[in-house]
């Protein structure tokens, strides 16, 4: 008798837990439904050049951006189409992709907040034109990876109009590259857009493949 009600005792205590725990993740796990918008954060926030059928350039950042395909190598854009740089790409067919990183970060919001109707980015910003290998658009200098682009596709989805593009040449600072020709992208510092904020990428959680090798998976949790 008194062992039952020991054992009742203890499964009421059990359950009262238990149903503790599950509100209290109830209430951590608690979400608001917002409208419809764009809320995949974070992204990149590159630093795309282009140039009009008459060689003027200009430089406008980017943010919905990304690779689509491995092989062909082949990346996009989405521009609006009254941003001044539109009708350059149009016109050419043709883009640089510059990736930012820390000393580039000034550079990426002035070039995504200023036209180059009014001013040019490329001097303002005092910024080392470098010529592309296999297009007109200039890559930046002071960028640690460009990828030149060629359009292949223009997708006019809404507000914004979809540039795929082939990937023809990249390339890839030196600076970056230890002895072995190892190119160390995190040394350069890159810069990420998350929600309105340009941060950076400050410690490595784990790399390609982490979660499946036991010792670098005990490693990092350690950590
Ligand atoms: C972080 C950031 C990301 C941006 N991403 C895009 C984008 O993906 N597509 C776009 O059309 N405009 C984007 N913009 C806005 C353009 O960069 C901005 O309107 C720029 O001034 C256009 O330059 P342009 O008139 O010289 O072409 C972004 C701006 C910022 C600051």
């Amino acid at each position: 008798m008194r062992t039952n009600q020991k054992k009742k005792k203890l499964n009421n205590r059990r359950q009262k837990a238990e149903k503790k725990i599950a509100a209290e993740k109830i209430d951590r796990y608690r979400k608001q439904e917002w409208k419809p918008g764009n809320m995949i954060y974070p992204v990149p926030a590159v630093l795309v050049t282009v140039t009009d059928k008459a060689g003027k350039d200009n430089i406008i950042t980017v943010s919905w951006t990304g690779t689509i395909c491995t092989n062909p190598p082949m990346a996009y854009i989405s521009v609006r189409p009254e941003r001044y740089s539109y009708h350059m790409i149009r016109e050419t067919g043709e883009f640089v992709i510059n990736l930012t990183t820390k000393n580039l970060t000034f550079a990426a919001d002035f070039c995504g907040v200023r036209s180059g109707r009014d001013v040019d980015k490329f001097d303002y910003l005092n910024l080392t034109r470098q010529k592309a290998a296999k297009i007109l658009p200039p890559l930046i200098g002071e960028s640690p990876v460009n990828i030149e682009c060629r359009v292949t596709q223009c997708l006019e989805l809404g507000s914004h109009h979809m540039f795929l593009a082939e990937v023809v040449a990249v390339h890839a600072s030196e600076a970056y590259m230890d002895g072995n020709g190892k190119f160390h992208l995190e040394q350069a510092e890159p810069v990420v857009y998350s929600h309105g904020a340009y941060c950076n990428l400050k410690q490595i959680l784990g790399t390609f493949g982490y979660s499946v090798r036991k010792k670098d998976h005990s490693r990092i949790c350690e950590e």
